[in-house]
């Protein structure tokens, strides 16, 4: 659609209006900055630039809700919810690395090795210990690759999971909580008090500031330095 509107000659020309004057008619004054206007705009990269940020910021290309069915049944609520398990005991890389990873097939083993073992539904979990093949979890959320994100960055900073992915602990099946798009991750670079806890709650689900959530949160970011950057380098590279 961008490439289409950035090869249209109607948005890059502004040359009708002047042919059509013949020299006699006498514009009004505001005329010469629109003419000024749109000369700049004329540049070709510049239009591109625009018309795209203007596509990235609108919230039409959000994914909130999206929910895919899972080759086995999974349930956050049940784990996570009822026995209490950390995010950490599966999602390893999380605070290490960009990636925080699904868990492989032998982490549901640790206990579907001798919980369940009968169970329909762990059927495919228990072929694919057999056989090697990694399971074929269908991705939730998934940003372009143009974009780089980092779990450990924010993790590191006491951005909590909640912040991004909302209550998973209450999900049976994962739905994408957050529109992910532009706007959503500059609004909170530009202003991340009201998100940011002590690290060592980032993955509780429960947990509330005592008191205002954004004095709490200003103090921490001072405490630590954190200035999330606004610099379009940050998250294109
Ligand atoms: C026992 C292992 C286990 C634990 C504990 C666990 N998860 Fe997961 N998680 C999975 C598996 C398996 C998937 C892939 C299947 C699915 O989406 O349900 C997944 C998927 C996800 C996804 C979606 C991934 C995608 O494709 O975008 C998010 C987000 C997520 N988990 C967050 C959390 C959070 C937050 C916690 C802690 C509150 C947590 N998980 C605890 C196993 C676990
Ligand atoms: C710490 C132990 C533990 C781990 C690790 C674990 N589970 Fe479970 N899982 C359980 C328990 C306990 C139950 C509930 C058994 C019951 O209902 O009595 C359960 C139930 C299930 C069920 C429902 C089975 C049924 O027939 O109702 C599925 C599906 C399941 N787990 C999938 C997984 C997957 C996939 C993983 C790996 C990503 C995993 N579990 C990791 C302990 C675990
Ligand atoms: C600042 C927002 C943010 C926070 C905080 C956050 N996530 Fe994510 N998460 C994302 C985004 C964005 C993606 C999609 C990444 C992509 O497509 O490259 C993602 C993807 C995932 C995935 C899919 C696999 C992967 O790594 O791409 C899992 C699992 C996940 N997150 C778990 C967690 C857990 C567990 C926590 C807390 C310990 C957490 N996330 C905290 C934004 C966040
Ligand atoms: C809820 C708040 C929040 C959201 C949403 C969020 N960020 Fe961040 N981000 C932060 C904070 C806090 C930092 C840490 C800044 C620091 O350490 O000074 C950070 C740091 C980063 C960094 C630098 C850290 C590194 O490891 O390189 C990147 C890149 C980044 N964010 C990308 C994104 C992208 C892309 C999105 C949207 C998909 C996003 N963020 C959404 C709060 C957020
Ligand atoms: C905090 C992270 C972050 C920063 C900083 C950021 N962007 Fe983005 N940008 C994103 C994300 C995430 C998307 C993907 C939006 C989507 O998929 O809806 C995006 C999308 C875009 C797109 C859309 C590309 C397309 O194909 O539609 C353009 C263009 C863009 N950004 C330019 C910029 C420019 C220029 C800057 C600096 C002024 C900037 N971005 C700063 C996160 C960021």
């Amino acid at each position: 659609m961008t490439q289409e509107n950035r090869k249209d000659p109607n948005t890059t020309d502004p040359g009708p209006n002047r042919r059509d004057s013949g020299g006699h008619f006498v514009f009004p004054r505001w005329t010469n900055l629109l003419r000024e206007l749109s000369a700049l705009l004329a540049v070709g990269g510049l239009v591109y630039a625009v018309l795209l940020v203007t596509w990235g910021l609108s919230p039409q290309n959000s994914a909130i809700g999206y929910a895919p069915e899972q080759p086995v049944p999974y349930s956050h609520e049940l784990h996570v919810g009822r026995m209490g398990m950390d995010c950490r005991y599966c999602h390893t890389g999380v605070e290490t690395g960009a990636k925080a990873n699904v868990p492989p097939t032998a982490t549901c083993m640790n206990c579907h090795a001798t919980v369940k073992t009968e169970s329909e539904k762990l059927a495919p979990i228990r072929k694919s210990y057999e056989t090697g093949e990694p399971m074929e979890w269908e991705k939730v959320h998934d940003l372009p690759d143009f974009v780089y994100f980092n779990h450990a960055g924010h993790i590191q900073s006491g951005v909590g999971c909640i912040s991004c992915h909302g209550r998973v602990d209450r999900m049976e099946v994962v739905r994408q909580e957050a529109p992910l798009n532009m706007s959503w991750c500059l609004d909170c670079h530009r202003d991340p008090d009201p998100n940011l806890r002590p690290v060592e709650f980032v993955t509780d689900m429960e947990w509330k500031p005592e008191g205002d959530p954004r004095e709490l949160g200003a103090k921490l970011r001072e405490q630590h330095g954190i200035n999330p950057s606004t610099d379009c380098v940050t998250c294109h590279r």
